[in-house]
């Protein structure tokens, strides 16, 4: 194939071409990327999720139970565990509580911060401390001095610094008292919390290996908090942004629509905290008035929920003289963010269609729309379908588009998204190849794991946005991460379990990182100006912050075996110009992919320089399903 990139032409791109999105699927969050290391701190419940002790066993003869006392921690967190010394026993040792972790605890031989709260008359000390569940070694234990005041609930606070690290994470959390110190010999505890480092070492933040394979993607939009988590199960539990800031003694949790209850210890102020340390722009999803079961607000129920969603935009955007600023200054952050993008709902298309997005389009997103553009007219606003669902995007708003597909989809819809015009700016807010080949989609099942062959579709779709980066705000993968001992959806671009040391970067995780980190800021037009004879999917533009051109291409060759021949000449570029070629092929096939038992194999990463010749043309091969990019920036 023979391309010319010629120096003049093209448009500029959206700042913000790639990004993230995250909602608690999967225990993306709470076991995820929310770094607390105890599951089941708080004993949180719904009447979707009964409140109940899983996570928790007794230590020596110890007998737990669930109690709703009369004086709870908070009215948030109204449940609490009790543990009493069995009648029965006779010893004057220690009794306690352990907690295995997220299906594990990684330990190592770094700063554990952790609290608890108790309420009962103590007189003692607790031992916190980090042991095998296989063999009972301790790595790592302190003595806290009590604090407890009678019917009084005190927190206490520890570190914790392993002087071993464990082999591997088949770990517990253990907390221990001795009964005869207690007055009526048992205590009440609550909210036992245990953190490791974080991201950015931030306080109730981010698990370090998680943040940093997302930070590795060049990010630059958090959209959050759903997707479907956002409409919640049912009207009774939308996610309510206001539940989810302040203490954590204050956020009572939700019941997920994944089939668990979440702890909202990630909550608004915890997404833009991540924002800030990634420097993300957020992408800030407020509710519309469509719960996941299809239910909806009527038109004269819905003002209220209008006005939620100006105060929770007043919360992160407003200063503190706003009642909302004030309050988010009260929680401790008087700076506010900016806020550019607010999307208005997620799929209002599917959920409860066809009367449900009737009542989108007919006055859900209409309200919104109106009284946010009033009051905040520097917000882009994007309705969560699109103009590919059978929606008409109202003049100034932007829409949302979300191609699940097989791979074959992304090289038959290249086009796609040529036909955007400039009044339909688009968010890509999800993608991902889910579905095999001539498969029945969602007849069938999700494929078990981003695979070769899917990963290369993908990076044909991301070629077609960022060819039309003036009309597509931003693209992102979705879901991204899937812990492995419990999850709803697979093909994520991370796995993961408790243990760092298994995390693992899918073949998509790869193609993203590729094209995502060689920013192209401004296109530029090739001739022919797209593949036609051949299989090969190209996108060219320059970064305004550097000196040079960039080149992103997707071989896929499915049928032969031949590598593709490649020869770019870029106009004013001389004999001699060097170019770096970073090529990624797959080691197995088609069908090959990364997952946690078999590693990061499945990707080979070539990289090389490419030194133009007399013509000023740089010549490579792209193998059959290969992602290339040329950065004439480097070299
Ligand atoms: O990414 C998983 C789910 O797919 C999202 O929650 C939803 O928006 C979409 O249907």
């Amino acid at each position: 194939v023979h391309i010319v990139v010629h120096s003049d032409g093209g448009n500029k791109t959206s700042d913000t071409p790639y990004g993230l999105m995250h909602e608690d699927i999967n225990n993306a969050g709470d076991g995820g990327i929310y770094a607390e290391l105890i599951r089941n701190r708080a004993f949180q419940g719904s009447p979707l999720y009964h409140a109940n002790l899983s996570g928790w066993t007794p230590i020596n003869a110890a007998v737990l139970s669930l109690k709703q006392l009369s004086t709870p921690l908070s009215s948030a967190l109204p449940n609490s565990i009790n543990v009493a010394i069995s009648k029965n026993s006779s010893t004057t040792g220690s009794i306690g509580i352990s907690n295995d972790g997220y299906w594990g605890i990684d330990v190592r031989k770094q700063k554990y911060k952790g609290s608890f709260y108790v309420r009962g008359d103590y007189e003692g000390t607790f031992v916190a401390s980090l042991k095998s569940a296989l063999t009972n070694e301790t790595f790592g234990s302190v003595t806290i001095p009590s604090e407890c005041s009678a019917d009084q609930w005190v927190q206490h606070n520890f570190t914790l610094i392993p002087p071993k690290a464990a082999a591997n994470s088949n770990n517990t959390f253990t907390l221990t008292f001795t009964p005869s110190g207690a007055a009526s010999g048992s205590l009440d505890f609550n909210l036992i919390s245990l953190f490791p480092p974080t991201y950015k070492d931030r306080e109730n933040g981010l698990r370090i290996d998680i943040a940093e394979a997302f930070a590795a993607l060049n990010p630059k939009f958090l959209r959050f908090p759903g997707g479907n988590a956002l409409e919640g199960p049912n009207l009774q539990y939308p996610w309510n942004w206001n539940e989810t800031i302040g203490p954590l003694k204050n956020r009572p949790g939700r019941p997920g629509v994944w089939g668990y209850q979440t702890s909202d210890g990630l909550g608004l102020v915890d997404y833009l905290n991540w924002c800030t340390d990634m420097e993300l722009e957020p992408i800030l999803a407020i509710w519309s008035g469509l719960a996941l079961d299809g239910a909806y607000i009527n038109e004269t129920d819905l003002q209220p929920w209008v006005e939620d969603a100006l105060n929770e935009i007043e919360f992160v955007t407003g200063d503190v003289s706003t009642s909302y600023g004030k309050l988010r200054a009260e929680l401790g952050y008087p700076e506010p963010w900016t806020l550019k993008y607010v999307e208005v709902g997620n799929e209002d298309w599917l959920a409860g269609a066809p009367s449900g997005f009737d009542s989108y389009k007919q006055y859900r997103f209409e309200a919104f729309n109106t009284a946010i553009k009033a009051k905040h007219p520097e917000i882009q606003i994007i309705a969560s379908p699109s103009v590919y669902d059978n929606f008409t995007v109202p003049a100034g708003a932007a829409g949302d588009y979300h191609p699940y597909r097989q791979p074959d989809n992304y090289y038959n819809e290249f086009h796609k998204l040529d036909n955007l015009t400039s009044s339909n700016l688009t968010l890509v807010g999800e993608f991902a190849s889910v579905h095999p080949n001539g498969g029945i989609d969602w007849d069938g099942n999700l494929h078990p794991f981003p695979w070769w062959i899917g990963s290369v579709g993908e990076a044909i779709f991301m070629i077609s946005t960022e060819r039309n980066g003036d009309r597509v705000i931003g693209a992102t993968y979705a879901p991204i991460l899937r812990n492995m001992n419990r999850w709803q959806w697979s093909a994520c671009m991370i796995e993961f379990e408790a243990d760092t040391s298994k995390t693992t970067l899918s073949t998509s995780w790869h193609t993203f990182q590729l094209i995502s980190t060689h920013q192209i800021t401004h296109t530029l037009p090739t001739t022919p100006a797209e593949g036609n004879t051949t299989s090969l999917f190209w996108v060219a533009g320059k970064n305004e912050g550097a000196d040079g051109f960039v080149f992103k291409a997707a071989n896929y060759n499915t049928t032969n075996s031949e590598p593709t021949p490649v020869n770019i000449k870029v106009e004013g570029v001389e004999k001699g110009t060097r170019a770096q070629l970073t090529l990624l092929t797959s080691d197995g096939g088609p069908f090959a992919y990364n997952d946690p038992a078999t590693g990061n194999n499945a990707v080979v990463t070539t990289t090389k320089v490419v030194v133009a010749d007399g013509e000023g043309v740089f010549g490579f091969e792209m193998p059959e399903l290969s992602v290339a990019v040329l950065d004439g920036t480097k070299g």
